[in-house]
């Protein structure tokens, strides 16, 4: 795949225009902008500006409100509900997350569900705008079914992605942040264009039998077998029943319907450590764990243990100097 390099400032020009063209305003693009660069600085580039074009064409059939009105309503000390109005879920996540944040430092914890939203993104976003506060974030979102429960033939669930934040006082915070399936569909096209098998796990055929060859897969399968289909069911739980939004096969597609509101669910949170022990200590000690993790040895075949998120921290350190690259159809796409 050809690719260029270029600086994030100009990649978030490039998608404000795009956007504002489409008929957002220049705030809100902005916003979207800002999630999807973050993205691509970190090597996500699944998530990155290349889906730009995929919101401009949802932007143009209707199925995404270009104005929306998004609100928030407190319903308890420590928790709300925002409606997306249909809008972008970058920015009702966005607005979510603040509430959240703002709450958790006032009264220990925070705890949001936003419904009437869309895709929203990466969810390491979200969560490090809680770590930037030195607290702890989490964040969860359903997406549309392409996934097999563990033992099932067909699809119910989606990739439904959850992350965690966890500050530390001087190094970079800890960010988890991994989709419920083992793998991106994504990875299925890339082995089906190179012509490569994929490992037993990844996805499943139209018996819902574990298959090696990419062409054969039909629907992707949870990572941990049970486990990572009962996380996937929880994430569904907490960003989409919690927040009145529908459940598995549901909800509305991502790549059919354009015209359509998807009306997808998120679900926020923010804890102060403030509120459970000393501040101080529990940064301190989120450090030295870190730095111990890093340095047990390496097993055969690693050059060392890496704290999740750290490898992102790695590329987005790297593609603030350099660029970061994208692929030449996208920057096509962004340029014109
Ligand atoms: N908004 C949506 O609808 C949606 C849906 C699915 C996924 N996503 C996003 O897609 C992105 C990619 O998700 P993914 O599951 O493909 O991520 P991934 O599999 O690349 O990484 C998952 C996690 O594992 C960690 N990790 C990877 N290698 C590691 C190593 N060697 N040591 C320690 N930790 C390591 C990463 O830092 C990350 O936190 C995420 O940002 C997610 O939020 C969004």
């Amino acid at each position: 795949m050809s690719t260029v390099k270029i600086q994030a400032k100009e990649a978030k020009k490039l998608v404000v225009i795009k956007l504002s063209k489409a008929g957002l305003k220049e705030k809100d693009a902005e916003k979207i902008a800002e999630v999807l660069v973050h993205a691509d600085l970190r090597n996500v580039n699944s998530h990155g500006v290349l889906r730009t074009e995929h919101y401009t064409n949802r932007l143009k059939a209707g199925g995404i409100n270009a104005n929306a009105n998004i609100s928030f309503q407190s319903t308890g000390p420590v928790t709300g509900v925002v409606d997306g109005d249909n809008g972008f879920g970058h920015i009702i996540g966005d607005i979510a997350m603040d509430h959240a944040i703002s709450m958790a430092q006032k009264n220990g914890v925070g705890m949001v569900t936003a419904m009437n939203s869309s895709h929203c993104g990466a969810l390491s976003y979200f969560v490090q705008k809680a770590t930037d506060a030195k607290l702890i974030g989490i964040a969860m979102t359903h997406t549309d079914s392409i996934v097999v429960p563990f033992g099932g033939k067909s699809a119910f669930l989606g990739t439904n992605p959850i992350a965690y934040g966890i500050p530390g006082k001087n190094k970079k915070p800890f960010i988890l942040d991994m989709a419920t399936s083992n793998v991106a569909f994504g990875k299925i096209l890339q082995a089906r264009e190179v012509g490569k098998e994929i490992p037993k796990g990844w996805g499943v055929d139209e018996h819902g039998d574990a298959v090696t060859d990419p062409n054969k897969v039909v629907s992707l399968s949870t990572f941990g077998g049970p486990k990572g289909y009962g996380l996937s069911v929880i994430v569904d739980v907490f960003s989409g029943l919690l927040a009145g939004a529908a459940f598995g096969p549901h909800i509305g597609r991502m790549y059919d319907d354009l015209d359509k509101y998807r009306k997808l669910g998120h679900y926020f949170c923010a804890i102060n450590p403030s509120f459970f022990t000393d501040t101080e200590e529990f940064l301190t000690q989120m450090d030295e764990m870190m730095e111990q993790l890093q340095q047990v040895p390496p097993a055969k075949g690693f050059d060392r243990v890496y704290i999740p998120g750290e490898i992102e921290q790695l590329h987005e350190e790297k593609n603030l100097e350099e660029g970061i690259t994208i692929a030449s159809s996208v920057y096509e796409f962004l340029k014109n």
